[in-house]
C-alpha cells in the first residue's frame, strides 16, 4: 500500500452506489477533500446483507482453525501494511501518526486473537435431569450480522467488530463512520487479499444523511440476526429500539464520562503521566478519555501544578508533523461543544489555567480549568476534546458518589496506593473498566464495554467471541 498523500485512492473493492452519487473525506488537518466515496442507502445495504447470506453457509461450515488461518493472515497483511494504513488513518482522522501506528497494532490484534479464540468456542454436556436422556450443549454462529462504528478509532473499532463475529463463523456488513470510511475500505481489500471469501466482511459507505436509510434496512432487514454498534448513547438507544421489533441481539459501546480520581497517597508523577495520556490521547476524543479529573485536597495543589507544567508542553498540530501530540478536532461541531463545555464551566465558577479556546481550523488549545462544578457541562456530558476539568473532593465517601453520580458506566481511573481502597472503590465504582494506578487499559485480552446507559456486552477477551454465538441445548431422549 503506497503511503497517502494529500488524495487518497480508494482501495480497490468493488464499491458503487446505485445513483453513482459520491460524499467528500476531508482531512480535519487542513481541511482538503482526500477522497470522493459512493453514498449508498437502503437498496445498496440489503444486496450486501443478501451476499452475506449468501456466504454465511460455507463460512460457518469451514473449520475454526482455517478460518483463523485467514484472520492470521489478513493480520499480519495489516502489519505489513502499517505504514501506509497509519498514514491513511491520520489523513482522515487526525490523529498523530505515532498513534495511528498503534491503533492498526490493536486492530490488527484483534484478527490474531480472534482467529484464535474462534478455535475454542467449547460446548458443555450438563449430568441429566433422567436416566434415558442425556443433555448437550453446543454454540453456533449467530447468523448475518451488522456492525456500525465510530470516526473515533477508524480501523480498530471495525476490528474489534468484526474479528470475534467471523472468527465465531457469522458475516458481517458493516458502515464506518462518514468521516473516516477509508480505513475500514483498505482494511476490508487486505480482508480479500488474506483469502476472505466474497461476501463474508462488506462495507457500505454513506453520507451523515444516508445513515438512517442504512441503519434503517440493517435494523429491519430479517435476515440480519445481530447488530454490533459503537457511538452514542443516543443513537445506540435508536438502534436497540429498531432492533427490538425482531428481538435482534445487540452490543452495544456507548458514551462514557470516566472519572480520574487522584487520592493523596497517589504517586504524583504517575497520576500526572495517566492523566495526561487518558485526557490528551486523540485529543480527548475517546469514550475512555478522563472526563471528570477528581482531585483529594491534599495533593490538589501539586498535581494541578505538575499538570499545568506537562500539558503547556503539549505540540499541537497536524498529525503527519512528527512532533504533534495533539491533533485536531475531527469537525465544526466537535470544536463548538468543546467550546460550549469550557464557557459553561468558567460561567459556573470555574477557572481557566491553561489554553481555553481555538486556534483556528479544527485545532484547540490544551486547556486545563479548576474548580469545575458538579452541574458544569462537562461533568455531565462526555467533552471529547483536550480540555481537563479538574474538581476538589475531600473524602473517598465523597469522591464514589461524585464518580458514579452520572447515568454512564463505561471507564473509570483511579490512583492510590492503598491497597484496601483499591478493593472498595473496585467494588463500589459504577464503570465496566477500571484503570488502577494507569491511564491505559486498551487491549485485545480485556473485555472492553460498559454498564448502565454505556451499554450491553463486551469486545475483546474471551468473553468477546460469546456475544456473536448462540448458545443450543439438545436433548437426546431415548438413551
Ligand atoms: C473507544 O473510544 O470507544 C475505544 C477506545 C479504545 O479502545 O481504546
Amino acid at each position: 500500500m503506497a503511503p497517502m498523500s494529500a488524495t487518497v485512492d480508494l482501495p480497490l473493492l468493488e464499491l458503487a452506489s446505485d445513483s453513482g452519487e459520491t460524499f467528500p473525506v476531508d482531512n480535519p488537518a487542513t481541511g482538503e477533500t482526500i477522497a470522493e466515496v459512493p453514498r449508498m442507502g437502503a437498496a445498496e445495504t440489503r444486496r450486501a446483507i443478501a451476499r452475506a447470506e449468501e456466504a454465511l453457509p460455507k463460512w460457518r461450515a469451514m473449520l475454526a482453525k482455517d478460518r483463523a488461518r485467514i484472520l492470521r493472515r489478513w493480520a499480519d497483511l495489516m502489519m505489513e501494511n502499517e505504514e501506509g494504513l497509519a498514514r491513511l488513518l491520520t489523513t482522515e482522522q487526525g490523529k498523530p501518526l505515532a498513534e495511528s501506528h498503534t491503533e492498526i497494532a490493536y486492530a490488527a490484534s484483534f484478527y490474531e486473537w480472534f482467529g484464535e479464540e474462534g478455535k475454542r468456542v467449547y460446548g458443555d454436556t450438563i449430568p441429566t435431569y433422567a436416566a434415558d436422556r442425556r443433555i448437550v450443549v453446543t454454540k453456533d454462529p449467530v447468523g448475518v450480522t451488522v456492525g456500525i462504528t465510530p470516526w473515533n478509532f477508524p480501523a480498530a473499532m471495525p476490528t474489534r467488530k468484526s474479528a470475534p463475529a467471523l472468527a465465531a463463523g457469522c458475516t458481517m456488513v458493516l458502515k464506518p463512520a462518514e468521516q473516516t470510511p477509508l480505513s475500514a475500505l483498505a482494511i476490508a481489500q487486505l480482508g480479500l487479499e488474506a483469502g476472505l471469501p466474497e461476501g463474508v466482511f462488506q462495507i457500505v459507505t454513506g453520507a451523515a444523511e444516508d445513515a438512517p436509510l442504512i441503519g434503517g434496512e440493517m435494523t429491519s432487514n430479517h435476515t440480519v440476526r445481530k447488530l454490533g454498534f459503537t457511538g452514542s448513547t443516543e443513537i445506540g438507544k435508536l438502534l436497540m429500539a429498531q432492533c427490538a421489533k425482531q428481538v435482534k441481539k445487540v452490543s452495544l459501546e456507548l458514551g462514557g464520562n470516566a472519572p480520574f480520581i487522584v487520592f493523596d497517597d497517589a504517586d504524583l508523577e504517575e497520576a500526572v503521566t495517566g492523566a495526561l495520556i487518558c485526557k490528551f490521547r486523540n485529543s480527548g476524543q475517546t469514550c475512555i478519555s478522563a472526563n471528570r479529573i477528581l482531585v483529594q485536597d491534599g495533593i490538589y495543589d501539586a498535581f494541578v501544578s505538575r499538570l499545568v507544567d506537562e500539558v503547556s508542553k503539549l505540540k499541537v498540530g497536524n498529525g503527519l508533523e512528527p512532533e504533534t501530540k495533539v491533533g485536531p478536532l475531527i469537525e465544526q461541531s466537535a470544536v463548538d461543544k468543546v467550546q460550549r463545555h469550557v464557557g459553561d464551566a468558567i460561567e459556573r465558577g470555574g477557572e481557566l489555567l491553561l489554553g481555553g479556546e481555538g486556534i483556528g481550523g479544527l485545532f484547540w488549545q490544551p486547556t486545563i480549568v479548576t474548580n469545575v462544578s458538579a452541574d458544569a457541562a462537562m461533568s455531565c456530558e462526555e467533552t471529547f476534546g483536550p480540555v481537563a476539568g479538574i474538581a476538589r473532593f475531600k473524602t473517598e465517601e465523597q469522591a464514589v458518589h461524585a464518580a458514579n453520580n452520572t447515568p454512564y458506566g463505561l471507564a473509570t481511573y483511579y490512583y492510590t496506593r492503598d491497597m484496601a481502597r483499591i478493593w472498595r472503590l473496585s467494588e463500589a465504582l459504577e464503570f465496566g473498566i477500571h484503570g488502577i494506578n494507569t491511564g491505559l487499559i486498551s487491549s485485545e485480552v480485556v473485555p472492553f464495554g460498559g454498564v448502565k446507559e454505556s451499554g450491553i456486552g463486551r469486545e475483546g477477551s474471551k468473553y468477546g467471541i460469546e456475544e456473536w454465538l448462540e448458545i443450543k441445548y439438545l436433548c437426546m431422549g431415548g438413551v
